[in-house]
């Protein structure tokens, strides 16, 4: 287990929380490593009915660590505890309710397109800067956000590299409620945990009609992985990581 990650199961939910302040919670492979099991864990065990997925006051997650990008830029080799998790979030059996207080960058913003349901206080951001990373959207978003939030916010978020605040992000179907940051917590815990005591069966055959099949999101986040990976030693991606650094 990572450190910067903590679960705990109360109530029939399970809740996993990214817990690095000092970086924002930009996330490193052993977190994604985790969160996958976290979520394995979820499908896995029948006393689990709802995963709640939380952050830190300021910060849902600033996205991938940057250093990692850096590191497989620099000829790392593919490890899979990216992919690891994105699988498990598409292919996730119970409902995922997540509450952000605070930045949502890259990952923080996509993997919130998997979720059912997604509590936000108003102070939150949500921005994707793929492109001026040199990178492109991953996490199955350019198949996921189209049809949420119709082409050209997509497009904003996705490519121009928008920030929707909370109530634009409401307003794009990535946000189901704003509510104020002292109750996003409680709000969205009590959402999964409303979720967790319906009747299991009914909820699992209902979430899947409601979302859908899967296949066509794999196969979509395969193909963005193999862009992405790529897009990872370009020289427009090198020159975007220097600038962050150097900033630091
Ligand atoms: N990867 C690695 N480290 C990150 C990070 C990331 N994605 N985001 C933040 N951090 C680290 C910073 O390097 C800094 O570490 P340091 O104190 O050791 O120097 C620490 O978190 C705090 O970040 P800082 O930039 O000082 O805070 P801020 O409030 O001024 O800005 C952000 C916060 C998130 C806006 C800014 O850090 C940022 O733009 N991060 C990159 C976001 C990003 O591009 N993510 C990838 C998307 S694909």
């Amino acid at each position: 287990m990572s450190e910067f990650i903590s679960t705990s199961v109360a109530d029939g939910v399970l809740t996993v929380r990214m817990n690095r302040p000092d970086k924002k919670n930009a996330i490193d492979r052993p977190m994604y490593r985790s969160m996958a099991d976290a979520l394995h864990r979820a499908d896995a065990d029948e006393t689990i009915g709802a995963t709640l997925i939380a952050g830190v006051s300021g910060a849902f997650s600033a996205g991938n660590d940057i250093r990692d990008f850096i590191a497989f830029a620099l000829g790392g080799e593919r490890t899979g505890e990216v992919e690891a998790f994105l699988k498990a979030l598409a292919g996730s059996r119970k409902p995922l309710v997540a509450a952000v207080d605070g930045l949502a960058i890259g990952i923080g913003t996509t993997m919130l397109m998997h979720c059912d349901l997604v509590f936000a206080a108003p102070g939150s951001t949500f921005r994707t800067p793929f492109l001026d990373l040199g990178l492109v959207p991953e996490a199955g978003s350019s198949l996921i956000a189209p049809k949420l939030m119709g082409h050209q916010r997509a497009f904003a978020l996705l490519a121009m590299g928008a920030t929707f605040d909370a109530e634009e992000a409401k307003a794009a179907n990535l946000v189901y409620r704003v509510v104020r940051s002292e109750e996003v917590e409680t709000m969205a815990m009590d959402a999964a945990i409303a979720l967790a005591a319906k009747p299991r069966q009914a909820l699992a055959i209902g979430r899947e009609l409601i979302r859908g099949p899967r296949e066509a999101l794999i196969e979509r986040i395969d193909v963005e992985l193999k862009h992405f990976e790529e897009r990872l030693q370009s020289k427009e991606a090198r020159v975007a990581f220097e600038a962050f650094m150097t900033k630091r």
